[in-house]
C-alpha cells in the first residue's frame, strides 16, 4: 500500500477589483443573473456567467421547482444554454456568485458535484480548460484553472 495526495491549485483574489478586467465584467454579469434566479424554496440565489472565445457571455441562474429534484443549478442552466445555442464555441471562463436571502455569505462557494461533472463534459468536448472563478455575495474570489481541478478522479467517456 502506498499513500498519495492530490493537491488542488487555487488562486485567491481579495476583491472583484483584483480580477482581470474581462473577468470583472463576467462576475458583474453573474451577479446580475443571480438576481433573476427563481429560488422561492431555498432563497439561495446563484448566478453563473460563461465567457465564450468569441467574447459572448452566456448566463444562467438556479431554477427551482415545487417538485424539488426538477429544478436545476445555475451552472448547468448556463452550460446547457451555451451547449444548445453555441455548440461550436469554446468556453473560456465561468464566474459564479451566490446570495442567500437568509444570511450573508462572504465565503467563496464552489459548484456542486453534479455541476462539476456536467462542466467537465464540456471541457473534455472542447479539449481546452475552462477557468472557474467563484465567490459568495461578498468576500474573496477563488479561481481554478480547469474544471478538472475541482473534479479529481472523475468519471468520463474514456471509460465507456
Ligand atoms: N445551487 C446552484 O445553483 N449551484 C450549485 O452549485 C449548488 C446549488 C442551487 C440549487 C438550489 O436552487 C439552491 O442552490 C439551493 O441548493
Amino acid at each position: 500500500m502506498k499513500k498519495q495526495k492530490i493537491e488542488i491549485p487555487l488562486e485567491v483574489f481579495e476583491a472583484v477589483s483584483e480580477l482581470p478586467i474581462d473577468i470583472q465584467e463576467l462576475m458583474n454579469k453573474a451577479q446580475q443573473a443571480r438576481e433573476n434566479a427563481y429560488a422561492p424554496y431555498s432563497r439561495f440565489r446563484v448566478g453563473a456567467a460563461l465567457q465564450l472565445s468569441s467574447g459572448k457571455i452566456v448566463l444562467g441562474n438556479n431554477q427551482e421547482n415545487a417538485a424539488f429534484p426538477s429544478g436545476l443549478c445555475a451552472e448547468r442552466v448556463a452550460v446547457f444554454n451555451a451547449g444548445a445555442n453555441f455548440p461550436n464555441e469554446i468556453i473560456t471562463a465561468l464566474a459564479i456568485t451566490v446570495r442567500s436571502e437568509n444570511k450573508k455569505i462572504s465565503e467563496a462557494i464552489a459548484p456542486c458535484g453534479a455541476c462539476r461533472q456536467s462542466l467537465a463534459e464540456y471541457e473534455q468536448k472542447q479539449k481546452s480548460p475552462i477557468e472557474i472563478y467563484f465567490m459568495g455575495e461578498t468576500g474573496e474570489i477563488i479561481k481554478v484553472a480547469s474544471v478538472m481541478d475541482l473534479l479529481p478522479l472523475g468519471f468520463d467517456a474514456k471509460y465507456l
